[in-house]
């Protein structure tokens, strides 16, 4: 069941999603790590940072608002101890950067290419899905120069054989638009999606929820936008309206059958998430089911599944 993505081949498609596996070491009692196609980190920034303020996770119907903020050890930290604990188990690692301008989304990339085990990077995220604090909080992925600007950026701080994918957010008018912008950049490739700014109110207290009001749902909810974001960038891939690039599904997976409907739409890796919190041997077992669901089709490679609704949609 390997996949290609861009100049990169994994043994399997299936990886863990930025900010639900932490860096990898917990993860790593249930499973080993390694047999993950690759392991995607927490979003790392330059400095460290403590998030937001509790509380900062809200349940909902059918999956869960997090407004964590980015809490995480920043660049140097990370690279000391995840980074070179990651490449001592054998992962593939796809390592998620971000920053509060786009310099210093440049900045982390180079910091990271120079690392002494940076040979455990399959390929670097980039997280335009958080909000540039010197525009007024606008998220970068909700503009197409910001987006160009970041991608075009981490783009020169990395080697030239290092693919970057640009993780992108739902929360727009047309995602193409932003796929354009940071394909055009540079990106190798598109990550989708990251989550939905959503809000829920306390019926007992009448307030929200969450301290930082607003936050980014996720879990099974979210799994038909994903699909959506998936068909709309593909279809403008076949169309020519975009150049052709591997993309990196991600929205509600829980099951190998919930993954095959995003590899269907066109995703050639998927991400577990949320799913990995109520049973953390999720990803691992999205692997084996997803096999499972390939075989029960009848396809030997999982390269013929990829993007496979676009040629079996019924004519109007
Ligand atoms: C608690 C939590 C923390 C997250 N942290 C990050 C993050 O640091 N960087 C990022 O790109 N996405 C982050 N995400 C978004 C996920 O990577 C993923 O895009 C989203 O949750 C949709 O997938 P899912 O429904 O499988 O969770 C986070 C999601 C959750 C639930």
């Amino acid at each position: 069941m390997s996949t290609t993505l861009g100049p990169v081949t994994l043994p399997n498609p299936v990886m863990t999603a930025s900010g639900c596996a932490a860096n990898g070491q917990e993860l790593h009692r249930f499973f080993p790590v390694d047999e993950l196609g690759a392991f995607v980190t927490k979003t790392v920034m330059a400095a460290p940072r403590s998030g937001r303020g509790t509380p900062r996770m809200a349940e909902t119907a059918s999956g869960m608002l997090n407004s964590i903020g980015l809490q995480g050890p920043g660049i140097e930290a990370f690279l000391e101890n995840d980074l070179a604990w990651l490449a001592s188990v054998g992962a593939r690692v796809l390592v998620s950067i971000a920053g509060n301008t786009a310099a210093e989304f440049g900045e982390v990339a180079e910091r990271l290419a120079s690392s002494p085990a940076f040979a455990a990077v399959v390929g670097v995220e980039v997280n335009i899905s958080c909000p540039n604090v010197a525009n007024r909080g606008l998220v970068f992925a909700c503009d197409p120069v910001s987006s160009d600007a970041v991608v075009r950026l981490v783009r020169e701080s990395l080697p030239a054989t290092t693919p970057i994918f640009a993780k992108l957010t739902p929360d727009v008018t047309d995602i193409v638009t932003i796929a354009d912008a940071a394909l055009g950049a540079g990106a190798d490739g598109l990550t989708m999606i990251n989550t939905l700014l959503g809000m829920v109110i306390d019926t007992d207290l009448l307030r929200p929820q969450l301290a930082g009001v607003t936050g980014g749902l996720s879990g099974p909810a979210v799994r038909p936008v994903a699909v959506r974001a998936l068909w709309q960038v593909t279809a403008a891939m076949r169309d020519g309206r975009l150049p052709t690039a591997p993309l990196i599904g991600v929205g509600g997976v829980r099951t190998g059958r919930d993954a095959l409907e995003l590899v269907a739409a066109g995703a050639s890796a998927v991400q577990v998430g949320t799913a990995t919190f109520n049973d953390p041997s999720r990803p691992r077992r999205v692997v084996d089911e997803l096999e499972a669901e390939i075989a029960r089709h009848g396809f030997t490679r999982f390269a013929d599944v990829v993007g496979i609704a676009h040629d079996r949609m019924v004519s109007p």
